[in-house]
């Protein structure tokens, strides 16, 4: 087993390269690791008939590592130019081209991936703005194409004149350290996923029938009006459950 950091800040020793040695130093025993600085590699795309020893090593890193975690800062609200770069020069590696020109997940497929980012704003501006945002999608964006299962993600807001990661972070690095020293085969959330649709919807049927009863001296012994209480009121409480989920619940913070 063994996992690959990469760092792709302007600073080989800044906050994020701290917060890529906090989640490495912590991995399980016997779980190997090894961190590349991305600025320490010329990274140049491929040439047709032209050998790139650059993209070659930096493939094989990854081949051989089971997880792979990216330390990027966030520069303009948007992914660090040197990992997207990396991501452009690494394409034709991380996926394979069908003949339409479409791509499928290449030789690294199954593989996982913790991202990391930070920015100056603080916690609340970008909880409210999502400034890190790109920064993350466009990792998922890549990783996603690539067939690579997501294990999680840190962020640091409120970067600005400090100097050392603050200890609730460095104890989210232990979590998410334990977390990826474990081998897994496949993305393995399906049946997590099946297990709390199954429960979001028997919770929310039981609040809308507990809604309908105080209702029941107008609807009870009328089916279509009792069905289209159920639905309205299953719909509202759908929706506001989803912009929980969706919108609330991962913002970055
Ligand atoms: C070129 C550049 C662009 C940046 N753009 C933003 C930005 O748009 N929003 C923000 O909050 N911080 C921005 N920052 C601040 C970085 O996100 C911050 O310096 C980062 O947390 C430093 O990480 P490091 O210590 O690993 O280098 C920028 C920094 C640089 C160098």
């Amino acid at each position: 087993m063994k996992i690959l950091g990469i760092l792709a800040s302007h600073q080989e020793h800044g906050l994020n390269a701290q917060i890529l040695d906090e989640v490495l130093k912590n991995v399980d025993e016997g779980v190997e690791t090894e961190t590349i600085y991305l600025e320490n590699y010329d990274i140049t795309p491929h040439k047709y008939h032209e050998k790139n020893p650059v993209l070659d090593e930096l493939a094989d890193k990854m081949a051989e590592s089971d997880v792979w975690v990216f330390a990027a800062p966030t520069y303009f609200r948007e992914l660090s130019g040197v990992l997207k770069n990396f991501f452009d020069c690494m394409r034709p590696k991380l996926v394979y081209f069908k003949e339409n020109g479409d791509t499928i997940p290449g030789k690294f497929k199954n593989k996982h991936y913790l991202s990391i980012s930070s920015c100056y704003v603080s916690t609340t501006e970008n909880f409210l703005t999502g400034v890190t945002d790109e920064a993350f999608k466009t990792i998922d964006r890549v990783m996603s194409a690539a067939g690579v299962i997501k294990t999680g993600e840190i962020v640091l807001p409120g970067t600005f004149g400090m100097k050392k990661v603050p200890y609730n972070k460095k104890k989210l690095c232990k979590k998410y350290a334990k977390k990826i020293s474990i081998r897994k085969r496949k993305d393995d959330s399906t049946v997590k996923r099946y297990i709390q649709l199954f429960f979001m919807i028997a919770i929310m049927a039981l609040i809308t029938m507990g809604i309908q009863v105080p209702l029941s001296p107008w609807i009870s012994g009328n089916f279509w009006l009792n069905y289209a209480s159920f639905t309205v009121i299953f719909f509202v409480l759908l929706g506001c459950i989803l912009h929980f989920v969706t919108f609330v619940k991962h913002r970055r913070r």
